[in-house]
């Protein structure tokens, strides 16, 4: 009887002593380990009850009740308490973090190449009374589709390679076109906008495709707007980007189901005037999709073909920032390679 008596109040005092020096996680797991866990000090004593005479089992049943459930009690209090500390310790980590103090002066500070040239055919289209516009690159089959003149079944679908989302008809968009659509949907004309942004086609990267690249997109509905309208535009647009007061450019007709007339512009090799490599000996570069917004798309948000008319123009600005840094692969662009990166002040 005095044997177990000592017993129960040697392991009290001895839970206690340890528990009080625990400072860690670990050494909390290490003394639950040790007292309170299957055939740990504690539970093992729970077992001797069954050896215990009726009297006995009177006076150290509750004894050992309240050994148990008052162990677990302090357990639990120095848990909260450990706990807590982390989460201070975690919280002053995080105040006292001088982000000034990490300074790598190896690295030299630049902008990525299309932030550059964003920022550069921005400027100029804002100076001609635009407004940059944007749209989300997961779209609906509406927006880069359907309102675009291009319905289901239509041929014009399977020119660019979709990246379907398993959700019902959301896909990522294949072109910066839909955000006309999106653009005159939120504004009645008359309406200039400008946009660029990434655009998503399911095709084999090599050094000249990447399933992820850039476009810009640019659209101007108004009364009477023309052909004429368009190629001026497009023309100063090229002269002010590649800093030329004199720069060719010529259109082809093309086909865009959600242009009528459309065409292919071209512009004069800006690198060279008797062929080079960049145009392929031709002196010419195909440059963008253009193309009087088709009635059609005007209809789909509610503008009357009637009263309005408007041009679009799309273009690879990924190509535009290949060709104006002589960059030779795309991948390059992508990559967040330093030493590519920091050439460009
Ligand atoms: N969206 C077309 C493409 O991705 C380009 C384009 C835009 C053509 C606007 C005409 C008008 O190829």
């Amino acid at each position: 009887m005095e044997d177990l008596k000592k017993k129960i109040s040697k392991i009290r005092e001895n839970f206690s002593n340890d528990l009080d020096k625990v400072s860690s996680e670990q050494e909390l797991e290490n003394v639950r380990i040790k007292y309170l866990a299957r055939n740990a000090e504690i539970s093992n004593l729970m077992h001797e009850i069954k050896n215990l005479s009726k009297e006995e089992k009177v006076i150290f049943g509750p004894l050992l009740n309240e050994l148990k459930t008052n162990s677990e009690k302090l357990f639990e209090l120095k848990r909260n308490q450990i706990v807590e500390l982390k989460l201070k310790s975690a919280q002053e980590k995080k105040q006292n973090f001088d982000v000034t103090a990490y300074k790598f002066s190896a690295l030299k500070p630049s902008l990525h190449p299309y932030t550059h040239v964003i920022e550069q055919i921005e400027n100029i289209f804002i100076s001609m009374g635009y407004k940059i516009a944007d749209g989300p690159e997961l779209e609906d089959d509406f927006y880069n589709f359907e309102a675009l003149n291009i319905p289901k079944d239509h041929p014009a679908r399977d020119i660019q390679d979709t990246f379907w989302l398993k959700l019902p008809h959301k896909l990522m968009r294949t072109h910066t076109s839909p955000v006309q659509i999106h653009s005159m949907k939120k504004q009645k004309p008359p309406l200039a906008i400008f946009a660029t942004g990434r655009c998503y086609r399911n095709e084999a990267t090599d050094a000249s495709h990447d399933f992820v690249f850039m476009q810009a997109e640019g659209m101007l509905i108004g009364k009477n707007i023309s052909m004429s309208n368009l190629f001026a535009t497009i023309k100063v647009v090229l002269q002010m980007i590649f800093e030329r007061e004199n720069l060719d450019i010529a259109m082809r007709p093309s086909y865009y189901p959600f242009v009528e007339p459309g065409v292919d512009v071209a512009m004069r090799c800006p690198f060279c005037t008797s062929g080079c490599s960049v145009c392929k000996k031709s002196t010419w570069i195909e440059i963008m999709g253009a193309g009087l917004v088709h009635p059609n798309v005007l209809k789909h948000c509610d503008i009357d073909p009637e009263e309005y008319s408007g041009f679009a123009f799309g273009f690879g600005l990924t190509r535009l920032v290949m060709l104006k840094y002589g960059i030779n692969d795309i991948r390059l662009l992508n990559s967040g390679k330093i030493e590519f990166l920091e050439q460009f002040k």
